[in-house]
């Protein structure tokens, strides 16, 4: 393959640009010159953010990579993770200030100040006590949306054990795997959680995965639903269990390093991956992201990340980051749409909140939706938007601006993964002209790069491979129980080098644009093209909500570009005839150029997608190759393949 074909072509220009707020750019927690004590002191600027955090015992070293790619962070440090997000604040006096407005589905609500939280979790981390666990060992976490996940999670921070969270929407399979790999010790899980309007059980599932999981000594189980539950003998009621606990407890210093949890991330084949976070650095970075990204002022501010606690974004931006620096947070258990299509904006309204980080995912379903469920709710309140989990698409980046903030928030694109355990590329609020679609510069402190497949730099213009050059403090350490597979995955493809898996470009500004994981990049008559600049040339009409792209084997053309679209909920009646069809062909070649007009546009009512929201192009592909579906099972939703599949003839 020669040189040019492995680089990606750079076919979406993009002119907007929105500058911050003057207001906001005064006032900003961060501002350019933090980029340039980054870059004349990597170690010396995170040590220096290693100081918002509270140390029983200072570091000696701030990194150790005389071991690469095995780092240590803050050598001989120690901290407890528990006691930084929760008890310092409350010995600062701020007891009574709230931690989380937790909003439950079907409308019950709970205010957990941070004097409360020091107590629940307290009282948490002795029960785990009583039950024996001890510094070091695991604890697997399977918990709806509700105060009891969090606390759980800093129940183990106290004592030193490793938690694992488990997503609640992974099935008996998924999750018995999990707790086999990491040797859980005890398992919480409640009875259910509310979705959709109605209980939706848990206790079911961890019964079927614990049969086999010989290392479980308890099951503790939170009454959330009321619905009746089979009891089995390793099992114990979290209210018979917790409430009778002492509220007191004297947090243990751990080292820097000492393993905090354990995060599975199913990679595209094998058996899930064990994402190894240790305690330090990767408090660290989160809590410092939180400030820069966020400009969070905890004095005033409203902080609402709607991603689920059992993805990494609710680790790092629901729990670690937002409790190490004593913010007021929302936590909503449910889905956007119950009991109605505006319970987003109606929390929002109800709770004043100032910053709001989603993905993009909802963003679209929102877009689709239509702009007048929004509009009916008062969202004055908010100053920052944020967006993680895919690329932004520019069209939905603008929408999200201006049906959502109102034309006057900045919006932040955030890229990180489960395995950078915080965000790398971000624009700042306060300093950076936002360009929409654009994840913009590498924070300060992080050293980011678009590489060729040779490990050179592209020029501005160019495109080519996601890395990252230096280590950074909340990087992953290892694969739990793996460490040759970390340093194959991660550090093989390029010498000394993170590959993150993802495309990358570098606009003629020098502005790093994500164009997908590479898998999903399509080889077009020897050009590769990524799947996400024509998905967004696509979500540029002003019909479509919604497109996911893949590359179809093509006699001529070696990979050919084949479309799903999703029209918006305004568009009427003409989406499904052949016309629009051409006017979406002649849109992309226009926006992109020839090169990247889709063979076929399929168009459908929903998209597969995993229930962490990214769309799930190897599906397609096999819809667009007319293979019989690969692995379906970590799909939302399997009704929707039926319902792409009855579009097919029509397509074809
Ligand atoms: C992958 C990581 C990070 C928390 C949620 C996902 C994609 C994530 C962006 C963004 C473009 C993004 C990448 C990355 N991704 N954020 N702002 N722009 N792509 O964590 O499940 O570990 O997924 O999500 O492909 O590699 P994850």
């Amino acid at each position: 393959m020669s040189q040019s074909q492995e680089t990606l072509s750079n076919l979406l220009q993009e002119t907007r640009r929105f500058s911050p707020p003057a207001e906001l750019a005064e006032s900003a927690n961060v501002t350019a010159e933090a980029y340039e004590e980054a870059a004349a002191d990597r170690l010396g600027f995170w040590a220096r953010q290693a100081e918002r955090l509270t140390w029983a015992k200072r570091w000696d070293t701030v990194l150790d990579w005389s071991n690469p790619p095995f780092a240590k962070w803050f050598v001989g440090g120690e901290l407890n993770v528990a006691y930084n997000c929760v008890d310092r604040h409350v010995e600062a006096g701020l007891g009574d200030r709230v931690a989380y407005h937790w909003e439950g589905e079907p409308g019950d609500t709970r205010t957990i100040t941070y004097a409360e939280l020091q107590r629940e979790v307290s009282k948490a981390a002795n029960a785990l006590l009583e039950l024996g666990v001890r510094k070091g060992d695991r604890v697997a976490i399977y918990l709806p949306m509700i105060p009891e996940l969090p606390i759980s999670m800093l129940a183990c921070a106290r004592i030193g054990a490793t938690h694992s969270v488990v997503f609640g929407g992974f099935s008996a399979d998924a999750l018995r795997s999990r707790i086999d790999d990491a040797q859980a010790k005890v398992v919480i899980t409640a009875d259910g959680g509310y979705r959709r309007g109605k209980p939706s059980a848990l206790k079911p599932t961890v019964d079927e995965a614990v049969k086999d999981t010989p290392s479980v000594e308890k099951v503790v189980v939170v009454r959330r639903t009321g619905e009746q539950i089979a009891e089995n003998p390793r099992d114990v009621w979290w209210h018979d269990l917790v409430e009778r606990q002492s509220d007191e407890h004297t947090p243990e210093p751990v080292d820097a390093e000492h393993p905090l949890y354990i995060l599975y991330t199913s990679g595209t084949t094998g058996k899930p991956k064990g994402i190894l976070h240790t305690s330090g650095g990767y408090l660290t970075q989160t809590a410092y992201t939180h400030y820069a990204v966020f400009d969070l002022k905890p004095e005033t501010d409203v902080y609402w990340c709607t991603a689920d606690i059992g993805w990494v974004t609710g680790h790092s931006y629901i729990v670690y980051g937002p409790l190490a620096n004593g913010a007021t947070s929302v936590l909503y258990e449910g889905t956007p749409d119950t009991p109605h299509k505006g319970r987003w904006w109606e929390v929002v309204q109800k709770y004043k909140v100032t910053i709001f980080y989603t993905a993009p995912t909802a963003i679209r379903t929102f877009m689709k939706w239509g702009d007048d469920i929004p509009a009916g709710f008062d969202l004055s309140s908010l100053r920052v938007l944020g967006s993680v989990g895919e690329p932004i698409n520019p069209e939905a980046y603008v929408w999200y601006r201006e049906n959502i903030g109102g034309g006057r928030c900045p919006v932040v694109d955030t890229w990180w993964q489960t395995e950078t355990g915080a965000i790398m590329i971000s624009p700042l609020p306060g300093v950076t002209a936002g360009k929409p679609g654009a994840a913009m510069r590498p924070l300060p402190g992080v050293e980011a790069d678009v590489v060729d497949d040779q490990a050179q730099s592209v020029p501005n213009g160019g495109g080519g491979f996601l890395v990252i050059r230096e280590p950074w403090p909340s990087m992953l350490r290892t694969i739990w129980g793996d460490d040759e597979r970390y340093v194959k995955t991660y550090w093989s493809r390029f010498d000394g080098l993170y590959f993150a898996g993802d495309g990358a470009k570098r606009d003629d500004d020098g502005d790093i644009w994500l164009l997908g994981r590479v898998d999903d990049v399509m080889l077009v008559s020897g050009h590769n093209i990524s799947t996400t600049e024509v998905e967004s040339a696509l979500v540029s009409h002003p019909k479509v909500a919604e497109a996911a792209v893949v590359g179809s084997t093509d006699p001529v053309t070696g990979q050919a570009i084949v479309a799903f679209v999703i029209p918006r909920g305004s568009a009427g009646e003409e989406v499904e005839g052949e016309g629009f069809v051409a006017e979406l062909r002649g849109h992309v070649a226009k926006t992109l150029g020839p090169i990247a007009k889709p063979r076929q546009i399929m168009i459908v009512p929903e998209l597969p997608k995993t229930r962490s929201g990214k769309i799930m192009r190897r599906l397609l592909r096999d819809v667009a190759e007319n293979r019989s579906l690969g692995d379906v099972t970590t799909l939302t939703d399997s009704s929707v393949m039926d319902l792409i599949a009855q579009k097919l003839p029509s397509a074809k």
